[in-house]
């Protein structure tokens, strides 16, 4: 005889939504996506055209100010970025106290965690400017802290950053080539600018809802954003780039043909999924998946390399596409399907996915948190439940259960 409401533990109406399928818990201006018909724009840009004339930086600025920068607002924020990128010896010895075997999401997350331990004049007063330092931190230390984890998994000394090389560039450099040799190709730098613009920002993701979450208990900048790198670093979010190349290498050494693999993912009791498909707001093509899929051609091409892989992923895709238990249920490639096979032709090693897209997204994150603070409906974010425990017992005493 409880009522629903005593159920509830309410006494107004509560919506049970999991997942938030159709719950919005914020206003936001930044990103704006339509996904039955496959549009994304940042700001009110359309992502083809930003991927095609502006860099991950300027985007970087769009996201975060709301309009694009004019060439000398551009060229101060670049230059404060760069001014940056060095970080403090000790986080060296903080990535080099890890195993080497450690996944490096962790490790990338903890050294996040740790930054506002090194710059504590970002929490000794409020407002823009610390907030202004908070962002230019963030975007210069992470490629920085990136780098030096995949060297350190390596076993590899970590380079000095070389600012003057420009932002990408030098991630590239300091990340995968040899101290002595620093020549980055301008097509494999501008792949690279590339990708990370097309991940800068995709609104309420699990791990920018994750940001504002923390955030929204007036948890700082830093550790809101660790908890975004953490709720990134899960298989059908940000680790889903990792484990497409996984599947991908499965179904060409086990399965053989790509037919085989399909049935598999078709057949419920199996648990299989075509990972880098299927997305909860597109129900269409990824826009971005478009221009990474014709990105990860230029790459190749570009390098003289040919990847049987990414001929396998095609296929996949044609499969896919063309088979009933997909069009029906409208899952189709989503940006991480061809990510990895430019990532694996740039030389990075399948572990290091996901830190690329934390790189990428780190943007959008800052600039959803700033949003987030500065709008005065912002409440702390405190869901509701449904109760489904026992109602009411009394206290059994351990002698007599
Ligand atoms: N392979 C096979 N079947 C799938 C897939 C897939 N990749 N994705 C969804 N389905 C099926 C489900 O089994 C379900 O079928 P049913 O109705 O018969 O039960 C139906 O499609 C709906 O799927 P949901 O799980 O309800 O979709 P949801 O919106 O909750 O999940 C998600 C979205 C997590 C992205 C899902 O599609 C998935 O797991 N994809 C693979 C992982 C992946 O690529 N993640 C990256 C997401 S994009 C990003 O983070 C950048």
């Amino acid at each position: 005889g409880l009522s629903i409401q005593r159920l509830l533990g309410t006494t107004g109406d509560v919506t049970y939504d999991p997942g938030f399928g159709n719950t919005a818990n914020c206003q936001s201006g930044i990103t704006f996506i339509d996904g039955a018909e496959g549009i994304l724009r940042y700001r009110g840009y359309p992502i083809e055209e930003l991927a095609q004339h502006s860099g991950y930086l300027e985007t970087s600025y769009l996201l975060g100010k709301g309009e694009l920068p004019s060439t000398e607002q551009f060229e101060a924020f670049e230059t404060r970025v760069l001014r940056h990128t060095h970080v403090h010896e000790d986080f060296r010895r903080l990535i080099a106290s890890f195993p080497r075997s450690a996944h490096p999401m962790a490790i990338i997350s903890s050294a996040v965690s740790a930054l506002p331990g090194f710059y504590p004049e970002v929490f000794e007063v409020a407002g823009e400017d610390v907030e202004e330092l908070a962002t230019v931190l963030l975007l210069a230390k992470l490629p920085t802290i990136v780098a030096y984890v995949l060297r350190h998994t390596r076993g590899q000394r970590m380079p000095d950053a070389e600012p003057e090389n420009g932002f990408v560039r030098d991630f590239l450099r300091m990340a995968l080539h040899e101290v002595r040799d620093p020549e980055v190709p301008d097509e494999v730098v501008s792949a690279m600018d590339k990708l990370l613009l097309l991940h800068a920002d995709h609104e309420q993701n699990c791990s920018t809802a994750t940001v504002r979450n923390v955030g929204s208990a007036h948890a700082n900048l830093f550790l809101s954003v660790a908890a975004g790198i953490n709720a990134l670093s899960g298989p059908l979010h940000g680790g889903a780039n990792e484990a497409v190349l996984t599947m991908l290498e499965e179904i060409r050494d086990t399965h053989g043909d790509v037919n085989t693999f399909v049935n598999k993912v078709k057949d419920k009791s199996s648990d299989v999924r075509l990972m880098g498909f299927g997305h909860r707001v597109y129900k269409n093509y990824d826009p971005r998946a478009a221009i990474v899929k014709s990105a990860a051609d230029e790459v190749l091409g570009s390098l003289g390399m040919s990847d049987d892989l990414l001929d396998l992923a095609r296929e996949l895709e044609d499969v896919a596409l063309n088979d009933d238990y997909f069009v029906q249920r409208k899952l189709y490639p989503n940006v991480d399907f061809y990510t990895g096979l430019i990532y694996r032709a740039i030389g990075f090693p399948t572990s290091m996915f996901t830190p690329l897209f934390a790189l990428g997204r780190m943007p959008g994150w800052i600039a959803q948190w700033r949003e987030m603070m500065h709008d005065p409906s912002t409440r702390i974010a405190r869901p509701r439940q449904v109760y489904t425990g026992p109602a009411m017992r009394g206290y059994v005493p351990m002698a007599e259960r």
